[in-house]
């Protein structure tokens, strides 16, 4: 099952803290922060939250919150989603991108792996 969604990253600019922590997890903020300009990346990260939610919904899967979905880097940059929802044994992959106005995601979902390897 595959996902994808596109914003406008001029959604994610100045908001109230609020607005971030309904969407994103603690570390999403953390990451997204520690940017000089913030809003692409938060931005990039809804894109994913959509877009893992599609692949899912996709799966017949609809049990999911948009702050189960967390997206993280690894050590070369690359993202990877987490999936927060104890119940959910899918192995997600995503790519990220965003220019100076639009952020966009894709996802797909491999088959069942187990819980170790979904928190890699
Ligand atoms: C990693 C790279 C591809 C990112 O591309 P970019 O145009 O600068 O930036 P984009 O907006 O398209 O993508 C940014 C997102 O890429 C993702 N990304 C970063 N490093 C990555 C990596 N090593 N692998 C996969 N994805 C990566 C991240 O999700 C990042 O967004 P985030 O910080 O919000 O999570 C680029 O910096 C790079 O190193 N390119 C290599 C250049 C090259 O050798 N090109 C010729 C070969 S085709």
């Amino acid at each position: 099952m595959i996902g994808v969604d596109i914003e406008n990253i001029s959604r994610f600019k100045d908001k109230e803290c609020a607005f971030y922590e309904r969407i994103f997890t603690k570390s999403e903020i953390e990451y997204c922060e520690s940017k000089r300009n913030p809003a692409p990346h938060y931005a990039a990260r809804f894109c994913a939250k959509e877009a893992v939610f599609k692949a899912l919904s996709s799966a017949g899967i609809g049990n999911i919150l948009i702050t189960q979905i967390e997206v993280y880097n690894d050590k070369n940059g690359s993202p990877h989603v987490r999936l927060l929802n104890p119940d959910m044994k899918y192995k997600v992959h995503i790519s990220l991108s965003h220019d100076k106005e639009k952020a966009i995601a894709f996802a797909m979902l491999s088959h069942e792996v187990s819980r170790e390897n979904n928190n890699v």
